[in-house]
């Protein structure tokens, strides 16, 4: 399997109330926006070393709101990427777009750029929820793009839907799913709303204005979407991940498989040969970081064995197939069979653990409860510092 290539575009046309992911309103960015392409562009010139042996099999451009650039822009990244990667052929090659960002013409150029799969964010079907949320788009807003790029040639398609959000009622959250599914797109990625430190809606909540919703009803919500997916005929892949057969994200699978990518742009993250990158996070140290001819990385962490086995386990189990032991201690270099056996036993007898035959290997993966209770189970997985 090749490697995964990253891109972060860290603009938005507003922050969202709910999101603390590393972007910026870019109409207090002019001057930085207008500048942006050509740095991101100096970085991955910088960084294509990194996977000099490696094909790439997957490429995300995800941010923040990737739709704002222009054609021309796509053009020159893709251009850029071609031109200092091995592409290879059939990649999965995907933008995340915002509703009122698109517009036909872009969509065609991006689909004519090789661009094969769009995430788009709707979040919600009503519009006083997407007012709540701070979204800049309106439900029909979305289904005007969202037919646009089918139009335009994109035959896989993701929408991106939230639940548990203060506010929402289970009916709503069913009626988007509802809308949803109706229009066919092949992925759904469904998430449970984390009320982040430092957000606006953290503070409205803080300050009573809003009430985050409890644990039962978020689990309820999360409970029907699985039932209600399925119906649809959509397979659930990973705890927060739908999708029509052979359409799950190759991307976000190598992910969940801890195997190599590169991150490019500010804040981006990258794993290559067991160690993890983190690119700064601010545009101008970014900026400066590249001027001086310096990788823009803020810190580097070489994982040690124990880590590794922890990562991939807690990673693997996030899929519904689990994790095959035999595989992964061939990988590693260590016996994941003698090292667990124990936790598994207990885990299995407590309902939160499976065993499941996958191809003639036995796999294990977390039952409904399981998945309920994940990160209660994730910790059964840490080793003692003196385990290796
Ligand atoms: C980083 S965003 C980028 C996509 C795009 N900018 C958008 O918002 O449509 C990717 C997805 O993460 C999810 N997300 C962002 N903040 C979240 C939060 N606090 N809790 C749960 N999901 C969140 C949203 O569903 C969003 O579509
Ligand atoms: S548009 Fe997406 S990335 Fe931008 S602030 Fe909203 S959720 Fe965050």
């Amino acid at each position: 399997m090749g490697a995964g290539l990253y891109v972060h575009i860290p603009f938005c046309v507003k922050k969202c109330s709910y999101c603390d992911f590393n972007s910026f309103c870019v109409e207090s960015m002019l001057g930085e926006r207008e500048v942006f392409l050509d740095y991101l562009i100096r970085e991955l010139r910088m960084q294509t070393l990194r996977l000099r042996d490696k094909s790439l099999s997957s490429i995300f451009i995800g941010g923040g709101t990737p739709s704002l650039l222009q054609s021309q822009e796509m053009h020159q990244l893709m251009d850029a990427i071609h031109a200092n990667f091995k592409v290879e052929a059939g990649a999965e090659i995907t933008m995340e777009a915002n509703p009122k960002t698109l517009s036909e013409a872009k969509l065609r150029d991006m689909r004519s750029l090789g661009i094969n799969r769009l995430s788009m964010g709707l979040q919600a079907a009503q519009n006083h929820i997407l007012q709540l949320l701070g979204r800049v788009h309106t439900y029909e807003d979305f289904v005007e793009n969202y037919k646009q790029a089918r139009k335009a040639g994109f035959e896989n398609i993701n929408i991106d839907v939230m639940f548990s959000i203060p506010t929402q009622t289970i009916g709503e959250w069913v009626d988007t799913l509802c809308k949803v599914t109706g229009l066919e797109p092949e992925h759904i990625s469904a998430y449970s709303l984390i009320v982040e430190e430092g957000t606006k809606m953290q503070s409205l909540i803080d300050q009573g204005i809003l009430n985050e919703l409890d644990e039962r009803s978020d689990r309820r919500m999360y409970h029907a979407c699985r039932s209600f997916l399925r119906k649809k005929g959509y397979a659930q892949y990973e705890i927060s991940n739908f999708a029509r057969v052979g359409y799950e994200s190759r991307h976000n699978i190598m992910y969940w498989k801890c195997s190599d990518y590169l991150g490019l742009g500010p804040g981006a993250h990258s794993y290559i040969g067991g160690e993890r990158f983190c690119n700064l996070e601010g545009l101008r140290e970014y900026f400066e970081s590249i001027d001086k001819d310096v990788v823009p990385i803020e810190s580097s962490n070489k994982l040690i064995l124990k880590d590794k086995i922890e990562e991939a386990m807690f990673m693997g189990l996030r899929m519904n197939e689990g994790v095959d032991l035999q595989v992964l201690s061939k990988k590693l270099g260590a016996d994941l069979k003698g090292m667990y056996s124990k936790k598994i036993e207990k885990l299995v007898g407590q309902r939160l653990l499976k065993r499941v035959v996958k191809n003639g290997s036995e796999m294990i993966a977390l039952t409904n409860k399981g998945i309920d209770l994940s990160n209660s189970v994730f910790v059964e997985f840490l080793l003692e510092d003196d385990a290796m």
